[in-house]
C-alpha cells in the first residue's frame, strides 16, 4: 500500500478521507448543519452537497452564535511560492460564495514569510509571487469593502505583538510532533505557525470585541489550526471554527494534490486555452478502458477519471448534467475523448472570465490592503 502523508508541508498518497477525518478528529458536516446553512443562504453550494467540503470543526457552535446575532468573519490564506492553480481557485471561489451568502468580512493572509523560510527561493522571488498571487485572489471577485489582505512581512508591526503571545504558549517538542520537524529545521520555520494563528483573532483585537472566526481551508492545514485551537482560549479568545475541503486531484491521478511547481501535475490560473487542452489530453489520468470495444462494453470509472473529477469538483455546477455525464461514461456510451473535450471547454470558459477580471486587478490592490 502507498504511504499516505497529509500535513501542511507534505501531501502524498491516495487519501482515504473517512480515515483522515477520524485520525484528525474532525467532524463530518452533518445534514443538520447543511440545513442550517441552507436556511440562511437560500441554497447550498454544490461543493457542500457533493461533499468536496467534507468536514469541519465547531460549525454547530458557529451557527449557534450566528443565530444569536454574533456574526462571524472568514479567514483564509495563500502561501506565495509559485503560480496559482485550479486547486487554489476551487477553495477561494467557495470562500467567495461564503462571503456573499453570509455577507461577512474576509481576512486573507499572504504568508510570504512562510514560503521564504520553507522553500528554496530568494526573498525577491517570493515577493514577485506575492504580487502575482494577490492579483489572482482579487480576480476571484471578493468584495473590496469587506476583504482585507494581510501580508506577513508588510503587516509585521501589527502581527508580531500577537504572534509572540501565541509563540510563548507553544513548545519546541509540540512543534516537532505536529509538523514532523527535526533539530535541523531552521528556527524561523519553528516560529512560523504562530503567524498563521494571528488572523483567527486579529479582528477581535482590532474591533475590541470577541468575533467568531470561520476558516475555509484544505485538510492539510488542519495541524496549524489544531494548535491554534489549543492556545486561543488561554489568551481569552474563541477557538476558530473551520470548514475543510479535500484536494482537487493532480492531472496524474488521485495521489497527492495539485501543485504549481510541477507543471505536468497542475492546470494554472494563467494557462491559455491551448495549454489547458494539451494538458488534459496529454496528462489527465483517464478512467476509460484501453480499447473502444472494451470501453463500450464495460464503461469508464468516474471515481479515478481526472476530467470527470474536475467537473465534479468545480466545473459542472449543474447536478443533473453531471449525473447525465456520469451515467453515459459509466455505461460506455460516452468515450474518454468526448469527456475530455467537454472538460476542456468548461475549464476554458471558467478561466476566460477569471483572466479577464485579473487584467485590471492591479488597480484595485490598494483597496484590498488591511488598513490599521
Ligand atoms: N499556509 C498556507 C499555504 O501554505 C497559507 C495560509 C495562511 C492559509 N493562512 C491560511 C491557508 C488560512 C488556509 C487558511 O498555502
Amino acid at each position: 500500500m502507498d504511504k499516505i502523508i497529509v500535513n501542511p508541508y507534505e501531501v502524498e498518497g491516495d487519501i482515504d478521507y473517512k480515515k483522515l477525518v477520524k485520525e484528525f478528529g474532525l467532524e463530518e458536516i452533518t445534514p443538520e448543519t447543511l440545513k442550517r446553512i441552507e436556511k440562511h443562504t437560500g441554497k447550498l453550494h454544490f461543493m457542500l452537497t457533493r461533499r468536496i467540503f467534507l468536514a469541519g470543526r465547531d460549525l454547530k457552535w458557529l451557527f449557534d452564535e450566528y443565530e444569536k446575532g454574533n456574526k462571524f468573519f472568514l479567514y483564509t490564506g495563500c502561501g506565495p511560492s509559485g503560480p496559482i492553480h485550479l486547486g487554489h481557485l476551487m477553495a477561494w471561489y467557495f470562500t467567495k460564495w461564503l462571503q456573499d451568502a453570509f455577507d461577512v468580512e474576509l481576512y486573507f493572509q499572504f504568508t510570504d514569510d512562510e514560503k521564504y523560510l520553507y522553500k528554496d527561493l530568494s526573498y525577491e522571488e517570493i515577493q514577485k509571487w506575492l504580487h502575482e498571487n494577490m492579483l489572482d485572489v482579487i480576480a476571484v471577485g471578493f468584495d473590496p469593502k469587506k476583504t482585507h489582505f494581510i501580508i506577513n512581512t508588510k503587516h509585521a508591526g501589527l502581527l508580531y505583538p500577537e504572534a509572540i503571545k501565541v509563540a510563548k504558549k507553544i513548545t519546541f517538542s509540540t512543534i516537532k510532533s505536529s509538523f514532523g520537524f527535526t533539530d535541523s529545521n531552521n528556527i524561523g520555520s519553528i516560529f512560523y505557525t504562530s503567524m498563521q494563528t494571528v488572523p483567527s483573532f486579529l479582528p477581535s483585537i482590532l474591533k475590541k470585541k470577541k468575533i467568531p472566526c470561520l476558516i475555509p481551508h484544505a485538510v492539510d492545514q488542519d495541524p496549524h489550526f489544531r494548535l491554534t485551537r489549543d492556545i486561543l482560549p488561554k489568551l481569552g479568545h474563541y477557538k476558530p471554527a473551520s470548514i475543510q475541503c479535500s484536494f482537487l486531484p493532480p492531472l496524474t491521478g488521485r495521489n497527492g494534490k495539485m501543485s504549481s511547481t510541477e507543471s505536468v501535475k497542475g492546470i494554472l490560473a494563467s494557462d491559455n486555452p491551448n495549454e489547458v487542452k494539451k494538458k488534459i489530453n496529454k496528462y489527465a489520468f483517464s478512467g476509460g478502458k484501453d480499447t473502444v470495444e472494451e470501453h463500450r462494453k464495460h464503461g469508464g470509472d468516474t471515481e479515478v477519471d481526472v476530467p470527470f473529477q474536475y467537473l465534479r469538483y468545480m466545473f459542472e455546477e449543474d447536478d443533473k448534467k453531471l449525473k447525465e455525464i456520469e451515467d453515459k461514461y459509466k455505461s460506455g456510451k460516452m468515450m474518454t475523448g468526448e469527456l475530455k473535450a467537454y472538460t476542456i471547454q468548461r475549464i476554458n470558459e471558467f478561466l476566460e472570465v477569471h483572466q479577464k477580471r485579473r487584467k485590471d486587478a492591479d488597480k484595485k490592490l490598494n483597496s484590498f490592503m488591511l488598513k490599521y
